[in-house]
């Protein structure tokens, strides 16, 4: 076996003293490049210190492009190469998610649905909901509320990330991701794959008919959003935002809400800096000053 080839293979999480081994030449200034156009683009604030993440990243991109530098690569994304501008967006995301993620949040969820006036249509927006656990599972919350599919809430499920929105849209998951639900849940919202999709379940045509799921940018300049949402779940993607960007999506969030409306946060995430449009009324949990 040759010692050379080993060598050779980028591997992810590779430590400052292996840089040597990018096989697609990476400069500092690649890196500086980048850092700027997924921060203009996506709003993404990507840490000095993600040089090796980004390489590991993009490298399948420069591979699928058949393009043999970093800098070749980002003359393409500059041109204005919208195909590959969206691919470059889905590589960057982290899209980390499960069910009932932060559970605490879905009990609130199913308190303020009693307290709605019952007679118009309930609107929830889940506005970074990556690959559709965090949709399926307010979903489901919801059902359990009404003890039925047929429901006035809608739900609009949204993220930068085609990839993830595919995913939510198939709504196919391996099992080991639904251990947190039970034996009930499970039946009651799922389809068990027999045969070539033995070890994956899919969720039930009732649930996702419930769900609107739509590509949307929040550092768009202009939002085409006409709703008044009387929930929106934002969880774990301010974080990746610096604090003046986290202010201009919020201050657009706020109208979107009604006055009565609940806006739940990451664990990692508090709007002290927003105190002016929203308040808090719980832990990561917050309802809009109008
Ligand atoms: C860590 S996941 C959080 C998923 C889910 N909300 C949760 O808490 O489990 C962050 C998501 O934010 C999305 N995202 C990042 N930047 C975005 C932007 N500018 N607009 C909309 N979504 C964005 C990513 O694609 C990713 O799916």
């Amino acid at each position: 076996m040759s010692v050379q080839a080993d060598i050779k293979i980028p591997a992810f999480g590779r430590t400052t003293g292996e840089r040597d081994l990018y096989v697609f030449p990476f400069t500092s200034e690649d890196f500086h490049r980048i850092r700027s156009l997924i921060y203009r683009v996506a709003g993404i604030s990507l840490a000095p210190s993600k040089k090796d993440l980004v390489y590991s990243r993009l490298a399948r991109r420069l591979r699928v492009r058949q393009i043999d530098s970093f800098s070749a690569y980002i003359r393409l994304l500059e041109s204005g190469d919208l195909q590959e501008r969206e691919e470059f967006i889905n590589a960057l995301t982290t899209n980390m998610t499960s069910f009932f993620r932060e559970a605490h949040h879905f009990p609130i969820l199913s308190r303020h649905l009693g307290i709605l006036p019952k007679s118009t249509p309930i609107s929830i927006w889940t506005c970074a909901s990556s690959s559709g656990e965090e949709p399926y599972s307010i979903a489901m919350t919801v059902v359990d509320h009404f003890k039925s599919f047929n429901t006035p809430v809608r739900i609009l499920a949204t993220d930068i990330d085609t990839n993830v929105l595919e995913k939510a849209r198939r709504g196919v998951y391996p099992l080991d991701q639904l251990k947190k639900l039970s034996p009930d849940q499970l039946k009651r919202f799922f389809l068990k794959g027999e045969g070539n999709n033995d070890g994956f379940a899919k969720v039930k045509p009732e649930l996702q008919q419930m769900i609107t799921f739509r590509r949307f940018n929040l550092l768009d300049a202009q939002w085409a959003i006409r709703e008044k949402f009387d929930v929106i779940f934002c969880r774990n993607v301010m974080i990746y935002f610096d604090k003046n960007t986290q202010y201009e999506i919020l201050k657009k969030m706020q109208p979107c809400m009604q006055p009565h409306g609940l806006f739940f946060a990451g664990h990692s995430e508090s709007f002290h800096h927003a105190a002016d449009l929203f308040k808090v009324c719980g832990k990561t949990v917050y309802s809009p000053k109008h």
